[in-house]
């Protein structure tokens, strides 16, 4: 880990990045944030849509994809082709991002590739001056991570980490339900993301092109920064069940309710993780390295605990964060509802707890909202409007958190994170 970039720093940096101008290198000839699309996957061509489609198309207005770059042809012309039919021009396509970077037209970079690239694709991208938009989890391991966090801060640009929870109303709704006192303290949270599929769709096995072959699928530029390879499609299309790309359940998907309970409730990084699970689920036939059943228990300073599951075999509970108040539960469920339950005692809430009334909320899509809200508040605050709301500060909390839970698993005991050194260690 950096050893020049301290916890104090750490912390201190939240404030700092949040409130940094914006600097914008071009600006187009038109005025507009010019943007380059390095990763046009799953994610990469989901995000772009709701680029587009965010403020009944407004974004058109203020920015414009100008390049796309990805290490698939297939994924690459596709992008291509969303940009023309969206945003009414033809981007220039790459299939090297250094490249992409080297344009110093480009303002903006939107980076949404696997977990293992986030570290090479931003460092190079902030040393090309260029803003971020990165997905989560914000880098691969933790030393990666603070790494990126200290560059960010240096430059001075624009970073938001693709944590969109924090951009959607339930849990903004959450948060100052939590301020105002609804629930009453708070020291434990139950957080869970279940999963199920058919015997013929395997958990994380995407299906892989038909037409991919080497020709088409640049295996070298795939394997920046991991461990030589032979060609494999699997390892290209699923690299989330490979421990040298992803780190399983804990960074694809735990982060997500470490940041949203960090933000929810004001914390941090966790004190300790104690991390169990396996492959329960997917044994037949599968190459896979990360676990499909995991569960996680971590307690924060100031008497608090995260309870956390995940599993593959079974989706019927869902996915949510139940944030359980002494007097009082605030649960946001998928993504797009919220309960409120005040605390009942032999079947009576208590006197101040009376006139609190249960509440549910249901915003079918609400996902889709938060992700535009997202986008449009990076756009803005490159453009010097207000500030990101996901910083790379509090985009590395959450995934300490998440490789916390990972190194925990891997190595069968308990890690113990060190706020002043910087440094996990197992006990
Ligand atoms: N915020 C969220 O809710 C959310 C949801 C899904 C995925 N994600 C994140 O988005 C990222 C991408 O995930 P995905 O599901 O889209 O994966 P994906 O495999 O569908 O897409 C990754 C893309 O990156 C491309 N790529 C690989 N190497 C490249 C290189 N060297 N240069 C350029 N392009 C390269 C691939 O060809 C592919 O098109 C991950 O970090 C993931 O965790 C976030």
């Amino acid at each position: 880990m950096s050893p020049d970039f301290s916890r104090r720093d750490f912390v201190k940096s939240a404030a700092a990045l949040a409130a940094a101008p914006a600097i914008l290198n071009a600006q187009g000839s038109n005025n507009k944030v010019a943007i380059g699309w390095i990763g046009t996957g799953s994610r990469g061509d989901y995000l772009m849509q709701r680029m587009y489609a965010a403020n009944n198309g407004a974004n058109k207005d203020v920015a414009q994809v100008v390049a796309v770059c990805d290490a698939y042809t297939g994924n690459l012309a596709r992008a291509k082709d969303r940009v023309l039919t969206l945003g009414g021009n033809a981007p220039k396509t790459y299939a090297d991002y250094k490249e992409l970077l080297a344009d110093k037209s480009i303002d903006v970079v939107f980076i949404a590739t696997p977990e293992h690239l986030h570290y090479p694709m931003f460092m190079a991208a902030i040393a090309a001056g260029k803003n971020i938009y990165v997905e989560k989890p914000l880098a691969h391991t933790i030393e990666q991570g603070f790494e990126m966090v200290a560059a960010a801060q240096k430059a001075g640009k624009v970073v938001q980490v693709g944590t969109q929870n924090r951009s959607n109303s339930l849990y903004i709704r959450a948060k100052e339900m939590v301020a105002q006192g609804m629930i009453g303290d708070v020291h434990y949270v139950r957080a869970f993301w279940y999963r199920n599929s058919l015997e013929d769709n395997p958990a994380w096995r995407y299906k892989i092109p038909a037409d991919a072959t080497p020709a088409n699928t640049d295996w070298q530029r795939f394997l920046e920064g991991a461990p030589e390879h032979d060609f494999d499609l699997q390892r290209f299309y699923q690299w989330r069940l490979y421990w040298d790309y992803s780190g399983g359940i804990s960074t694809d998907l735990l982060v997500h309710q470490t940041d949203i309970t960090n933000f929810v409730c004001g914390k941090t990084v966790p004190m300790s993780c104690m991390a169990s699970g396996g492959i329960y689920r997917w044994v037949n036939h599968d190459d896979r390295d990360v676990a499909d059943t995991l569960s996680a228990i971590y307690d924060y300073q100031d008497r608090f605990h995260i309870n956390y599951s995940c599993y593959f075999g079974n989706d019927h509970f869902g996915y949510g964060e139940q944030f359980m108040g002494n007097e009082g539960t605030i649960e946001v469920l998928n993504r797009q509802s919220l309960n409120f339950y005040p605390e009942k005692f032999g079947g009576k809430p208590p006197a101040q707890v009376a006139a609190r009334k249960e509440l549910s909320l249901n915003l079918p899509g609400n996902d889709n909202k938060a992700v535009e809200a997202h986008i449009t508040n990076f756009l803005d605050a490159v453009r010097g409007k207000g500030h990101v709301i996901a910083p790379p500060s509090v985009g590395q909390q959450a995934a300490i958190s998440g490789h916390m839970a990972t190194l925990s698993f891997k190595a069968g005991k308990k890690i113990v994170w060190d706020e002043v050194a910087s440094e996990y260690r197992f006990v």
